[in-house]
């Protein structure tokens, strides 16, 4: 088969034949679209645990199976305990070979129906993304009618899934960026309001235009994250699901404890919050927004927009 291969860190992956070798225990799906995840470009760039060579890359996808549309769950092994994934946790496109390409091997297990309201290229965006969202708010936040959150960086593909899952809910939204236009098209969306994260003192703007957040979910902790704090309501809750912008410098634990914030890591989600996340999605007719389509033989130039942190959603990749 076709598909996209990492040989080795720091180089582009080429789009090249793959020997994919069969797998009993699992079933074949013929790919017909897939999409980029972030951790596409952590895994290219070597900044990701246990990688191995050669590796087809890709998360998300959608695909036909004894002629029915499925998507696949990427977090596969979660184990037992719904408050933590076990040792055996993995995701599709590494270790296991990825969606980019024309097959992938899965267990039946991860695949489930594609929603009906969607096209194609939407079904193939969510999988990832939509799971990552979907446990952060639901699972990890509690997320409840009318609470107010702000989802920071809300370019990117899990964010505006966040975003969406939350109106659909009934919470108020404020949303930031690096861009005003982004910011736009998010309140065109049904956001309450925004802010510019390259601002200074981008935090007290929001303060006084919000009355204080209930919850926040971020993905890029770094220098900015005491800003949260300050942000925060009492007994309010922080989920982090990434770390875009490198370590936390000087938490205030003064600042945590007084309010009684909590702080919350999120990681993917189960098998029950996978089947949680369709149901939502069916439920209330979301439909994952899409930055751009591109044919899969030019991966390197969708890889190249989502790091200049160009897009606003998620980039989907078209298989000849
Ligand atoms: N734990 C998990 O299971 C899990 C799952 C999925 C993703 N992740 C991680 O989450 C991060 C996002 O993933 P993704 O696939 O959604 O990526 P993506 O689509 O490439 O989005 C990245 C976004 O990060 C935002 N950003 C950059 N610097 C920021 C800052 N200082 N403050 C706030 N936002 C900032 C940007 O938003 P603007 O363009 O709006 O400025 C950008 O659009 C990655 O680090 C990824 O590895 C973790």
């Amino acid at each position: 088969m076709k598909a996209i291969i990492l040989k080795q860190a720091y180089t582009p992956p080429s789009y090249e034949e793959f020997v994919l070798k069969k797998e009993e225990n699992k079933v074949k799906i013929k790919l017909i679209a897939s999409a980029l995840n972030h951790r596409d470009l952590w895994i290219i760039k070597g900044q990701y645990a246990g990688i191995k060579y050669p590796i087809v890359l890709g998360s998300d996808g959608i695909g036909t199976y004894r002629g029915e549309k499925v998507i696949i769950n990427p977090g596969q092994n979660w184990g037992f305990n719904e408050n933590v994934q076990s040792k055996n946790f993995k995701i599709l496109g590494l270790p296991d070979n990825g969606t980019f390409g024309d097959f992938i091997y899965t267990e039946s297990k991860y695949i489930h129906p594609k929603p009906e309201h969607l096209t194609d290229f939407e079904a193939a965006a969510l999988p990832l993304g939509g799971l990552t969202a979907y446990r952060a708010l639901f699972s990890r936040a509690k997320i409840q009618k009318k609470e107010k959150i702000l989802i920071s960086g809300i370019g990117g593909g899990v964010a505006l899934f966040a975003m969406q899952f939350a109106l659909a809910t009934g919470l108020e939204v404020y949303v930031s960026s690096s861009s005003n236009k982004k910011i736009e098209k998010a309140i065109s969306l049904g956001a309450k309001d925004g802010i510019n994260y390259t601002r200074e003192n981008w935090h007290k703007d929001l303060l006084n235009r919000s009355g204080g957040i209930d919850i926040i979910v971020d993905s890029a902790a770094g220098t900015t994250f005491n800003n949260y704090l300050k942000l925060i309501n009492p007994g309010g809750r922080i989920v982090i699901y990434g770390g875009t912008q490198g370590n936390i410098q000087n938490l205030s634990p003064q600042i945590l404890f007084w309010k009684q914030a909590t702080l919350l890591g999120s990681t993917m989600g189960s098998e029950k919050d996978f089947i949680e996340m369709l149901r939502f999605v069916n439920k209330y007719k979301i439909k994952p927004i899409l930055d751009s389509l591109y044919n899969i033989e030019d991966i390197n130039i969708a890889l190249k927009k989502m790091e200049e942190g160009k897009q606003f959603g998620k980039i989907v990749l078209k298989n000849n």
